[in-house]
């Protein structure tokens, strides 16, 4: 590297240095063809890549790009069929694809309030929420992780209109929201809620709709957040809800507005996932199989309640997590240790997902290799 070119990135290497001494420097890594309890392919649509073998020749003729924003050049009738597709599916009026979930949630965040507004939302939400709730003129206050006791005493103090903003289930902890009693919490106190469904869309419900929808408690959601990249195997998300919501994303979400459109592969793509995922019942069986394996086991460390297939292991300390990642690595398993800062301090830990391609045997092993672990 030219000499002077490194010594004007000082700046950047003080803080790279400060992550290395923390011990939670983040790298790239290839995927290693370890057994897969890792990634968001809860179904194993990707794994097996049933999109691909369901779909007709025509599909590879699509076109890779979309030539500009939605608003300009970027609009096309497939993706408006995809999005009705969408709607009908989640028995909502309407919904509106962005390129990702991180897109769909700065863009409702930053836009849905305004200055004098409140967004309250569960401390534990995604990045993506916290994100877009900075970019917002409203005050965001967090309340403690699925606590409505907390939810509602920031709610008798907020001013303006009030949003209310959780996960269905929790991303880094894998629990289930208590959604109905926020529900009666935002009845009772007047406010929208607004929910993401990251990881309950393929995974939660008779037909992988989801938590909101399987609780009949869909129609009280101002909005709901759908994303393709995990369960559903693809990529992208779709905000539902009103017509009215949808007028005003389109008008007011710069992450929709500014970038360009998904291309006609992906909203094939998508439409592709809405055909496939309501009809893996019995991967959804399997799911249940193995998460229920996993909470029986008697492992010496502590585990987090969670009735979905994230399941985390804590090993408090960013190299304590890391060592035992790369320990259970070594036996030929894909497990990631989840840090600080990404996790609370004392609350670093193993992420360990479960796929219906995942075998009981292999699971067990898994369990085997933990128990002989020492906290
Ligand atoms: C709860 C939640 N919301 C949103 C996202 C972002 O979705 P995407 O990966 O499509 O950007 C993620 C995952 O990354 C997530 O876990």
């Amino acid at each position: 590297m030219p000499k002077g070119l490194a010594l004007k990135e000082d700046f950047l290497s003080a803080r790279i240095n400060e992550r290395i001494d923390q011990d939670s420097f983040r790298e790239l890594k290839l995927s290693t063809g370890k057994i897969d309890f890792c990634s968001n392919d809860y179904l194993g649509i990707v794994k097996n890549r049933l999109l691909e073998k369901n779909s007709d020749k025509d599909a590879f003729t699509l076109a890779h790009g979309s030539t500009g924003s939605r608003l300009l050049t970027g609009n096309y009738g497939l993706i408006e069929r995809t999005e009705d597709k969408i709607a009908k599916f989640h028995d909502a009026e309407a919904a509106l694809i962005f390129n990702s979930g991180y897109d769909a949630n700065l863009g409702i965040m930053s836009a849905i309030a305004g200055r004098g507004d409140t967004i309250i939302y569960d401390q534990l939400s995604h990045a993506s929420i916290r994100d877009g709730i900075r970019l917002s003129l409203a005050s965001g206050i967090s309340f403690l992780h699925n606590d409505c006791k907390d939810l509602e005493k920031k709610l008798q103090a907020a001013q303006g209109n009030k949003f209310v903003v959780t996960e269905t289930i929790f991303s880094m902890d894998g629990d289930y929201s208590p959604l109905n009693e926020i529900v009666g919490l935002c009845k009772k106190y007047d406010a929208h809620l607004i929910v993401d469904e990251a990881h309950a869309i393929g995974v939660i419900g008779k037909s992988g709709e989801g938590l909101s929808q399987m609780m009949n408690l869909h129609k009280d959601c101002l909005a709901r957040i759908y994303t393709y990249g995990k369960g559903p195997g693809c990529h992208g998300a779709a905000i539902t809800g009103s017509r009215t919501l949808r007028k005003f994303l389109i008008n007011f979400a710069r992450s929709f507005i500014f970038t360009t459109a998904m291309p006609p592969l992906g909203a094939w793509a998508i439409q592709k996932a809405y055909d496939t995922f309501p009809q893996m019942d019995e991967e959804r069986k399997k799911l249940e199989e193995l998460v229920g394996v996993f909470s029986n086991a008697n492992i010496p460390f502590t585990k987090l309640n969670s009735e979905s297939p994230i399941q985390v292991v804590i090993i408090p300390g960013n190299s304590e997590a890391r060592f035992a990642a790369s320990v259970i690595q070594d036996k030929g398993f894909d497990v990631r240790a989840i840090l600080y800062p990404t996790v609370p301090k004392g609350l670093e830990r193993l992420r360990i997902v479960l796929h219906a391609f995942n075998t009981v045997e292999d699971l067990g092993r898994l369990i085997d290799v933990i128990s002989f672990m020492r906290p």
